[in-house]
C-alpha cells in the first residue's frame, strides 16, 4: 500500500518555535497600540469573498476552495482565502461595536495558487485591521507600526517598504477609462487581459505574462491621475511617514491582487524571498463593509503577514532574536516495566514542583535511554531499578558531569532545586 503523504501545496511544522515567537512578539507589540484578538471562521460564504475581493480577481476566479456539506443544503461555502472580508462581516454582526474596531487575528488562509518557494495552498496570516477611520493618519500609524515590528522587534534589515496611492474610487474609475485608452491602443495582449479589459480593467496588471508585462511598462499610472483631494492625503501620508522616521519607496505599479483597495496601499518585500517577495501587505478599503451590505459606511484599513514568508526572511538571522530557552529536561527512567509504577509517581511529583520531565516508559536498556536523553539534551537522568526501588532512592545522574548519586525518593524535588 502506499504511504499517503501531505496535501500538494501544505506544510507540516515539525518544530513551531519560530511560527510561537512570530505570534507572542506581533500580540505583544500591537497590545501597545491598543489591538484587541479576534477569531473568525475557517468556513464563510464564497458570496462574501466573490463580493468584496472582485470576481476578476485570481483569488476568486480560479483559487477558491469551494466546499459543499454532505446535505448539500448550505449555500456555497469555501475555505477563507482571506481574513479582511470575514473580519469586516464580523464587525457588521458584532454591532453596536465602538469604532476605530482594532482588532488582530490569525490563522491558516487556503488559495489553489501553484506552490512554490513561499507560495502555499494553505498558508498562515497573521491579520491586523482598523474598521471605521477615515483618517489618513491611520494609515501612517498602522504602517508605522507593521515598520517597527519588522525592523525593531524582528531586527529585520533586508526588507523594504513600497507604497502606492490607488485614490478614491471615483479617481480610480477615472483612471480606468485612461488606462482602457491606453490598452485599446496596444496589440497583442493575451487572451485573460482581454475579458479583464472588459470587465475590470485594472486587473490586467496582475497579469504574469512577459509579453503583457513588457506592454504594460509604459502604462499611465495612478499617481499621475490623482483628484487634488485624493493627491492632498497622498502627500500627507507621505510626510507623516517621513516625521516618523520610516523608510518607504514610492511603487506607482503596486496595485496588490485583491479588488477592494483605494487610496494606500503598500507592501513589506525582501530580496531573500524570490518571486514571492512581499511577507506584508495591506491598505485601506473604505467600500468593503458597504459591498457586504451595510447601510452606513465604514471607511477601514489593514493589512497581512504572511507567516510561512515571515519565517523564510527570519531563518538566517534567527540568532539575534530572543527565542525562548527550552527548560532545563528531567527524564525518568525506569530499568525494567516493575519499575514504571513508580516512575510514574515521581514524574508525576516533579510535574507537580514544576520541573519539565520526560518518562521513558518502553522498557529500552539503559543505553539506549541515555543516548536518547543526550540527544534531548537532558539536564538530568533520573534512574529506577530493582535497588533504587527496595531502597526507595533514585539514582540521579548529571548528563553534564556525569557524576550521579543516590537520592531518597522523597528528596529528589529539593536535591534538583538546589
Ligand atoms: P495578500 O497580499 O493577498 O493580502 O496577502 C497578504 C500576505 O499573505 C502576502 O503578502 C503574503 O506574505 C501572504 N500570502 C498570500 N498568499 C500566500 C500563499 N499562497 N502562500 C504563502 N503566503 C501567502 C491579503 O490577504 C489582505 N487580506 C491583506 C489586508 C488586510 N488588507 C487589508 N487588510
Amino acid at each position: 500500500m502506499q504511504t499517503i503523504s501531505r496535501v500538494k501545496g501544505t506544510q507540516d511544522f515539525l518544530d513551531t518555535r519560530l511560527f510561537q515567537f512570530i505570534l507572542e512578539q506581533f500580540q505583544t507589540h500591537v497590545s501597545l497600540y491598543h489591538f484587541n484578538q479576534i477569531s473568525t471562521p475557517i468556513i464563510e460564504h464564497v458570496e462574501l469573498f466573490k463580493r468584496t475581493l472582485g470576481t476578476y480577481t485570481d483569488v476568486v476566479s480560479k483559487e477558491m476552495f469551494v466546499i459543499k456539506s454532505a446535505s448539500q443544503k448550505d449555500d456555497a461555502l469555501c475555505l477563507r482565502p482571506e481574513a479582511t472580508a470575514a473580519t469586516v462581516r464580523a464587525f457588521l454582526q458584532g454591532q453596536p461595536l465602538t469604532t476605530p474596531w482594532k482588532v488582530y487575528s490569525y490563522g491558516p488562509m487556503f488559495r489553489y495558487e501553484r506552490p512554490q518557494k513561499g507560495r502555499f495552498r494553505q498558508f498562515h496570516q497573521i491579520n491586523v485591521e482598523v474598521i471605521g477611520s477615515s483618517s489618513i493618519s491611520q494609515d501612517a500609524l498602522l504602517i508605522t507600526m507593521l515598520d517597527r515590528f519588522f525592523h525593531e522587534k524582528l531586527k529585520i534589515e533586508s526588507s523594504s517598504l513600497q507604497i502606492n496611492f490607488l485614490g478614491s474610487y471615483d479617481d480610480r474609475a477615472r483612471y480606468a477609462e485612461t488606462v482602457k485608452v491606453f490598452v485599446d491602443q496596444l496589440d497583442g495582449i493575451c487572451e485573460t487581459c482581454m475579458v479583464r479589459k472588459e470587465n475590470n480593467i485594472l486587473r490586467i496588471f496582475d497579469c504574469k505574462n512577459p509579453t503583457c508585462k513588457t506592454l504594460y511598462e509604459n502604462a499611465p499610472v495612478m499617481i499621475d491621475h490623482l483628484s487634488s483631494e485624493s493627491q492632498k492625503e497622498w502627500e500627507q501620508l507621505q510626510n507623516e511617514l517621513t516625521l516618523l522616521s520610516v523608510t518607504f519607496a514610492v511603487n506607482p505599479r503596486l496595485v496588490r491582487g485583491l479588488d477592494y483597495y483605494n487610496k494606500t496601499v503598500f507592501e513589506f518585500v525582501s530580496g531573500q524571498l524570490g518571486a514571492q517577495d512581499a511577507f506584508c501587505g495591506g491598505g485601506r478599503y473604505d467600500r468593503l463593509a458597504q459591498e457586504i451590505g451595510s447601510k452606513q459606511e465604514y471607511p477601514s484599513l489593514g493589512a497581512a503577514i504572511g507567516i510561512e514568508r515571515l519565517m523564510l526572511v527570519l531563518e538566517p538571522i534567527m540568532d539575534l532574536l530572543a527565542l525562548p530557552q527550552p527548560h532545563p529536561l528531567y527524564v525518568v527512567m525506569p530499568l525494567s516495566q516493575e519499575q514504571n509504577p513508580l516512575a510514574l509517581l515521581l514524574a508525576d511529583s516533579l510535574h507537580a514542583a514544576d520541573f519539565a520531565t520526560d518518562t521513558y516508559l518502553d522498557g529500552d536498556s539503559l543505553k539506549n535511554m541515555m543516548k536518547r536523553a543526550n540527544k534531548m539534551g537532558a539536564a538530568y537522568a533520573l534512574i529506577l531499578g530493582e535497588q533504587e526501588q527496595n531502597d526507595k532512592t533514585v539514582l540521579v545522574k548529571n548528563m553534564m558531569t556525569g557524576d550521579q548519586e543516590a537520592i531518597s525518593q522523597v528528596d529528589v524535588a529539593a536535591y534538583l532545586r538546589r
